[in-house]
């Protein structure tokens, strides 16, 4: 017998402080005008100082929790997709199996930047297709605000805090139909954020914080994105006008728009949250999941293709029966 996984529950969490455009203007060389029309977005979530990615995904976990009304105790595995961890060790995952009080599960964390949570995704899969795990929670959870460089106009007025959330649970119902993770380290250069503690002397002047050559990682990113839209439809045998939804990494609205350009999809079918979000890299995709699924827009039954793209660079998709 088949074994699907399937989504039973989502959750997300923005923090309560929100920062504008025209805020991020006081500060360094842009304006409302130039972020909205480059980038499509308004506004981000900025943490408070005394959140962490833990906290934050506690949040978007119990909530997910809770829409599957599903016990703590159920759950046998935890992934968590962060980039701005708060310890480098124990995982984001233990310190989230401590706050939700679960004593039998494997947890641990993944890190492929921004396509993180469809990492997660993917692995999560993997281990309940293969019978070692019944329920398990994947998590994009990210502070990005406490590594971006804020006197940096090309990377500040980009990113966002969140977290999102997801449970899958073993079904013989179809639902999670496929998913594809990529990656090619030979663009380490062109996004990257050193840890200050670790890195080497010579490269320790630029530790700490997000780098970015914008234009290139723009370029590569439409491209890849492209392709795995196709490499999903052909795995799946699938047409494009079998996708009823469209929830994509919100980067940037330019690369969103060409993604559902690809699939000849109305922007009404593509899920945004970009412009009072921004960029919450490993969080983004679930954040939008979770709000296209609790207003309603995404209903039981219908196809979801999921996909991002991010530093390494890393890439990967998700087709959902929802
Ligand atoms: O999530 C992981 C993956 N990340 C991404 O996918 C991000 C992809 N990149 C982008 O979203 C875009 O490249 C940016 C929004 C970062 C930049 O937009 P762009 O259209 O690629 O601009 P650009 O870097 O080519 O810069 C064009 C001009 C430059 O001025 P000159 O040289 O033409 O005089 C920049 O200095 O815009 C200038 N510029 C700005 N101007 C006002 C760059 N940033 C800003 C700014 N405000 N914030």
């Amino acid at each position: 017998m088949i074994r699907y996984s399937k989504v039973l529950g989502t959750g997300g969490y923005l923090p309560a402080e929100i920062r504008t455009n025209a805020q991020i203007s006081e500060t360094v060389d842009t304006s409302d005008s130039w972020i909205f029309e480059r980038t499509g977005i308004k506004n981000r979530h900025i943490a408070a100082p005394h959140e962490s990615a833990a906290s934050m995904a506690e949040t978007a976990a119990r909530q997910a929790l809770e829409a599957a009304n599903c016990d703590p105790s159920d759950i046998d595995l935890i992934i968590v997709a962060t980039g701005t961890p708060e310890y480098v060790y124990p995982s984001t995952a233990c310190l989230l199996q401590q706050r939700l009080g679960i004593k039998n599960a494997a947890a641990f964390d993944v890190q492929a930047a921004c396509s993180g949570s469809i990492y997660a995704l993917s692995i999560a899969d993997q281990f309940i297709k293969s019978g070692g795990s019944k329920k398990a929670l994947i998590i994009g959870t990210e502070i990005c605000s406490r590594i971006v460089d804020w006197t940096d106009r090309g990377t500040c007025i980009l990113f966002g805090d969140g977290a999102g959330a997801v449970l899958l649970g073993a079904s013989d119902e179809a639902g999670v139909l496929s998913t594809h993770i990529h990656s090619d380290g030979e663009y380490e250069n062109l996004l990257y954020c050193r840890n200050p503690q670790t890195t080497t002397a010579e490269t320790q002047d630029d530790a700490g914080f997000i780098n970015m050559r914008g234009n290139e990682v723009f370029k590569v990113a439409v491209n890849t994105l492209g392709r795995i839209v196709d490499e999903t439809l052909e795995a799946n045998n699938m047409a494009k006008e079998d996708i009823d939804w469209l929830v994509p990494h919100q980067a940037n609205i330019r690369i969103i728009m060409a993604t559902a350009k690809k699939l000849k999809m109305s922007m009404d079918q593509v899920v945004v949250t970009l412009e009072n979000q921004g960029n919450t890299s490993s969080a983004s995709v679930l954040l939008a999941f979770n709000e296209a699924v609790r207003d309603g827009r995404i209903k039981r039954g219908q196809v979801v293709l999921l996909e991002a793209f991010g530093a390494g660079f890393t890439w990967g998709s998700a087709l959902i029966k929802y």
